[in-house]
């Protein structure tokens, strides 16, 4: 692979310095200016001048756009059954103001980027009506839902242009927690994720644990690159940054939460927030930080822990999610930014060369008001009853090296662990090489049981683990309810789509 310096230089904006597109500590703190406007998620071309824009003479003339954080529409259900949710998805093209100042020729979900969100209760019958308008095939895939696989949105099933197609599942009790949905199409997962196709899932529990006057925050995490004419840059894979991208897996210079660059988020001092965080993006690793705060840590991919733990950051990998707390501990008035401080999973050849720096996620902005009263938090969550390890009734070695998984590339007409249905089965994940690669098992949640041959001290429920560079990781999972064809991949999506991916068949 070529290294060097400069490697990155053909992702920045024209007219953006280095430090600009990589955020600095510094730069937040230098803001005298704080203006919130409330330009929503993504939004057509021609509202984008709705928005305040400021500038920022602290990066170098870059103008910041500064808004509050805005929560992803809701999808509205269209059944009168109080226990079905009936939706309408489309996917289609859309030319909307994904960076504030430019327009970007985007995928998008009913218009907006991030894709609206499918709110829903255990127990609900679920029903989406999906309509592909794109110029190409695609899926949806529902990213760690437990559900029959014909409705999995896997590669098997694509729906070609201008096609519809009924996704149809029930939500089983004890499903609660925060998922996401993207297309899934052969070899194209990575191009239309990066032209705006994502959005988020979260499933109310029957009986939450955590009292319901929490404020509730969506943070869907994304990245992406531009050219300077505001398209998309997904450069030809035979080019420089190409060959970087197809190895490190696709990262994009600019962060969003909910399609927002930097927005702002205000918190009473003493208030607690329940934040539902998601790693949306195809290759960049969130290892996220509240300088002057802690976490509550209370839930991953398949939903709560059975109780909190105080952390002082939360590495988030592609495809993971994270339920946490944040405790208004500071003064009113006070402010401060939600970080991603820096994580080497990177080869050496094609680090980048900013990897170091911490990147600003979002402004945490406290109010004037006087600090209230912190409410009582439960110390016990749920209990997650622990897959039996003296059940498991066959070990799967899955060694990871660059680009394959034992050896082998992606071959759709091939099954590469046959299982039979309700079998308990322990999965052996070996990173052979110097990258992490985050490991996705669809259809089925899973618990880590070793790392490196040390227990798990926690139980989770997973569906995404990252496997950092020659490490080991060992889970545990039972392959109940639904008999099918299953992928498990690399979730960079640049290595999923390069063929770093195989087929579970449960029968
Ligand atoms: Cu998030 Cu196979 O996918
Ligand atoms: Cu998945
Ligand atoms: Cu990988």
């Amino acid at each position: 692979m070529p290294s060097g310096p400069g490697l990155l230089r053909c992702a920045s904006r024209p007219g953006a310095s280095r430090q600009a597109t990589f955020g600095p500590i510094a730069t937040s703190a230098a803001w005298t200016v704080l203006l919130v406007c409330a330009l929503g998620t993504a939004t057509p071309a021609s509202a984008q001048n709705k928005g305040a824009t400021v500038f920022n003479a602290s990066s170098g003339g870059t103008p910041a756009h500064v808004s509050s954080l805005t929560r992803p529409a809701v999808l509205e259900d269209l059944s009168p059954d109080p226990r079905t949710v009936e939706v309408r998805l489309t996917a289609s093209p859309a030319r909307l103001s994904l960076m504030p100042g430019s327009a970007t020729d985007a995928y998008a979900y009913n218009g907006t980027v991030p894709g609206p969100t499918l709110e829903l209760r255990e127990g609900d019958r679920v029903i989406v009506h999906f309509r592909n308008d794109l110029p190409v095939p695609t899926t949806v895939h529902w990213h760690g839902l437990h559900i029959p696989a014909a409705s999995d949105g896997s590669p098997f099933h694509p729906v070609a242009p201008g096609a519809q197609h009924d996704y149809v599942f029930t939500i089983l009790r004890g499903a609660a927690g925060t998922y996401w949905y993207h297309p899934h199409p052969h070899h194209q997962t990575g191009y239309q994720v990066a032209k705006g196709l994502y959005g988020a899932i979260v499933i109310k529990a029957a009986d939450d644990p955590l009292p319901a006057s929490l404020p509730e925050k969506l943070l869907v995490l994304s990245d992406n690159r531009f050219l300077g004419d505001g398209s998309v840059d997904l450069p030809d894979e035979h080019s420089l940054q190409g060959g970087i991208d197809a190895e490190n897996g696709r990262e994009g210079t600019v962060l969003f939460v909910n399609g927002q660059v930097m927005p702002t988020l205000t918190l009473r001092s003493g208030e607690v927030q329940r934040w539902r965080v998601i790693n949306a993006s195809a290759a960049r690793v969130f290892r996220l930080a509240l300088p002057g705060h802690t976490f509550i840590h209370v839930g991953s991919d398949g939903g709560l822990f059975e109780r909190p733990v105080e952390v002082a950051e939360i590495l988030l990998a592609n495809g993971e999610r994270a339920e946490l707390l944040v405790r208004g501990t500071a003064a009113p008035g006070s402010r401060t930014t939600l970080q991603s401080l820096p994580y080497d999973r990177y080869v050496p050849q094609t680090r980048p060369k900013d990897w170091n720096q911490p990147r600003d996620l979002l402004a945490l902005q406290y109010t004037g008001e006087a600090p209230m009263p912190f409410v009582a938090l439960p110390n016990v969550l749920r209990p997650i009853p622990a897959l039996d390890t003296t059940k498991a009734t066959a070990v799967r070695v899955m060694s990871l090296s660059q680009g394959m998984i034992n050896g082998r590339m992606m071959d759709m007409g091939r099954v590469d662990v046959s299982a039979r249905l309700g079998a308990t089965e322990i999965w052996q994940v070996e990173n052979l090489v110097g990258m992490d690669h985050p490991f996705h098992l669809h259809g089925f949640q899973f618990q880590v049981i070793e790392r490196n041959g040390v227990p798990e001290p926690v139980r989770r429920w997973k569906d995404t683990v990252n496997v950092p560079k020659h490490e080991t990781v060992r889970f545990i999972v039972r392959y109940d309810n639904y008999a099918g064809k299953w992928m498990f991949h690399c979730h960079i999506l640049d290595h999923e789509d390069h063929g770093m991916m195989g087929i579970l068949e449960v029968q």
